[in-house]
Formats: C-alpha cells, structure tokens, sequence
C-alpha cells in the first residue's frame, strides 16, 4: 500500500489532548468502569425544550436545505441584537458570521488574517486550539505566560515583533476562569491601537461569572476598537447546545466577508436544522443559563472548599467552570492524571494541555454527587503522594 506524505501544516499539530481523554474514558466506561468525568468542558445539562422544539419544527417544515453561506438572514439578525443588547456592540449582518462552532470561527479567522510566517500572540494557560489553528494558517503562535497567569501590558508589549499580526484573548478564560478587568482592557486597547494588531476575542464563557465578576467585551472598551477586533462567541455553553454547532462573530465586514468566502469552500451553509435552533436560542429567555450559573457556583465553591481544605493552590475562579490548580512540586501533572484516571477513575486534564505543566484543570460539569466523590478521590490522591 503506498503511503503519501502528509502536509507539513498537519504534520505540525497535536490532536485535541481534551479529547484523547475522552476517548480513553469512553474505552474504561465501555468495560464497565464508573469514571468520574472533569475532563470536558461541556455543560451537563439538557439544552432547553422551545430550542430542541424549534429544531424538530425545522425539520418537519422540511427546512433540510443549504443556506446562505454566511448564516440565515434571520440568525444574522438574532446575532446582531445579542450583540447589541448584550455587549453594546453594534454590527449589521455584513458585519458578522455564523460557523460550525467558536472553534471553526476562529479557524476561519486565524487563516484569513495570518501570512505564513505571521506571528500570533496567544496567553498561556491558552485554550487547546488556539496554537494549532494559528500553526494550520501557516502561523507561528508566540506563548506569553506572566506568574499569576493574568494580564500584564508589559509581557505583551515584549512579545510584540513587526511580524505580530493579531492577538488572542478569552475571558472569562479556560482553563484559569479568570475573567478580565475593565482596566485590564481598556490597557490592552491602548497596547493594539498603538501597535496595530488584530484582537481575536472569545467570548464564549460571557455568562457564566461568580463573585460579582463582570464581563466586558474587549470591543466595547472604545469606539475605534471595533475595527480591531472579531469578537467571538458561540451558543454551546450559554445554551447547553454543544452538539448543534454554532457559534457566531461580528468584525470588520472586509475579514468577515472572506471568512465566508472560506467557509462557502469548507462546509458551504452550517446545518440549516441547528440555525433554526440557535435562532430560537438567541432570541429566547436566559432561564436555562441562569440555572446552571447558579448550580455551577455550588460546585465551584465545593471544589474550592476541598481544594483549600488539602492545602492544594488553585486560581481563584471568577467565570467559565473550571478550577485550574497545582501539583507540582509534589507530581508531575502528566503523572498525575494518568494515574488518577488509572487507579482513583477520576479524568482531569494536564496542564500540558494549556502550555502550563504543573497544573492540572477540573471541569466541574458533573451533578454535585458525583463531584464529591470525585473530590474525595483527588485527595486521597493528593494524601497517598
Ligand atoms: C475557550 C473556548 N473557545 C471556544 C470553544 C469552542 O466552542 P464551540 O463548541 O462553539 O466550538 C471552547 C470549547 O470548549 C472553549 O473552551
């Protein structure tokens, strides 16, 4: 059988660490193992009734055909007024976009602004994806990681080259569930005006804050901001929808515009059955969302009371639903997870994952039960050494 070079761009990536764990714990649920599951970042709840109604309806009423490339020129309207409503951020529908996902939207925006050779800053502890989209656009993604894991002007400005081309930001972050300041916006506003960079902003965990944490969208933080940015979001975690796949940007029409030109070639229109879904999810009321802010701050403060209780550090977790802590001196967090899976049946993701060895993330998407258990495990774990 002959065997054919594969490209160097694919060569250059890593799988999704996320989901090899996944896999891994599918095989051991399959022999019968009861696995206590912090590993994926998916909301354990059901996605609404009217959602899941509207998506029958749309499949009833025979709406099983291509769209437009961009979206529907419906959820291009129920994007606009979230955006509007929500982040006091006016877009018109060439302004903005709907994908397979926050993940193909970044793809799309990553390989439409990135030369090869172009240089992308991305702030570690990053999200899995965001250096290998920018190495498969041919870019060259530039790590800048500061001690406390927050912002800081000056890690960045040292990073800035004449070769940086954008920037990413995530707050409320994975893994750290930091959510970012005004301040701490307003400073990285001046920092990419002066510079000239593209700010690619994700947005996706808005909704979920805890202690009083408020969430700002970077492209708000002054009028000419907008034409720096692509501001990036999604209804899988804010609806529990993480299997319809959408997610949604509004930036500058001119890169929007060819993102759609890249997705006409990609998917062509994303599933007409799941833009009827999020329309409905768009435009619907924030119950759902609001309940597992709440059940979600339970188990935040659970997993920290234990954390605290073993003596463990951990970041303060101010948004999304993750507690991102450290295991180093003690182990190496490959180890660490590896034998946590192996011998206590609790999957947790390494800090590898995020370009931060010695940390490990705990996605506290499990009934409050089962998180116990699971805690109880880690420190039997953390006790054993
Ligand atoms: C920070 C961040 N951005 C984007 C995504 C992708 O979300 P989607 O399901 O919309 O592709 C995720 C999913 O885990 C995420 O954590």
């Amino acid at each position: 059988m002959p065997k054919f070079a594969l490209s160097g761009a694919v060569r250059s990536i890593e799988p999704s660490p996320t989901f090899e764990i996944e896999a891994k714990v599918k095989e051991m649920q399959k022999n019968g193992a009861k696995v206590f599951n912090l590993n994926l970042g998916e909301p354990d709840f059901f996605t609404s009734d009217n959602v899941k109604s509207a998506a029958l309806i749309a499949i009833v009423e025979n709406k099983t055909r291509y769209t437009q490339v961009k979206g529907m020129p419906k959820l291009l309207e129920a994007v606009c007024e979230k955006f509007k409503s929500d982040n006091g951020l006016v877009y018109t529908p060439k302004e903005v976009i709907v994908s397979n996902g926050a993940k193909q939207i970044l793809y799309l925006a990553i390989r439409t602004v990135c030369e090869v050779g172009d240089e992308v800053i991305v702030l570690a502890p990053y999200w899995v994806s965001y250096p290998e989209i920018t190495k498969l656009a041919g870019g060259k993604p530039v790590i800048v990681k500061t001690d406390d894991f927050r912002f800081s002007a000056e890690a960045i400005r040292k990073a800035i080259t004449r070769k940086t081309k954008a920037i990413v930001i995530n707050s409320p972050n994975n893994p750290t569930s930091i959510v970012w300041t005004k301040d701490e916006l307003e400073e990285l506003g001046k920092l990419v005006m002066k510079y000239r960079i593209l700010v690619i902003s994700d947005e996706i965990y808005e909704r979920f804050l805890f202690d009083g944490a408020k969430h700002f969208s970077f492209a708000a933080m002054a009028p000419k901001l907008k034409n720096y940015t692509i501001t990036v979001n999604g209804v899988s975690k804010t609806y529990a929808m993480t299997g319809f796949r959408v997610g949604y940007a509004g930036g500058p029409a001119y890169i929007i515009e060819k993102m759609a030109d890249l997705q006409s070639h990609v998917s062509s229109s994303i599933c007409s059955i799941s833009q009827e879904a999020a329309v409905e999810a768009l435009s619907g009321g924030k119950e759902l969302v609001n309940k597992m802010v709440r059940e979600f701050d339970e188990r935040r403060k659970l997993v920290c009371d234990d954390l605290r209780n073993l003596g463990v550090e951990f970041i303060k977790p101010e948004g999304a639903y993750y507690v991102f802590f450290k295991v180093e001196p003690h182990f190496d967090s490959m180890h660490f997870c590896e034998i946590l899976l192996q011998d206590f049946k609790v999957a947790l993701n390494p800090g590898e994952s995020f370009g931060t060895p010695g940390w490990v993330r705990l996605s506290y998407t499990v009934n409050r039960d089962d998180l116990k258990e699971a805690m109880y495990r880690i420190g039997m774990m953390f006790r054993r050494g």
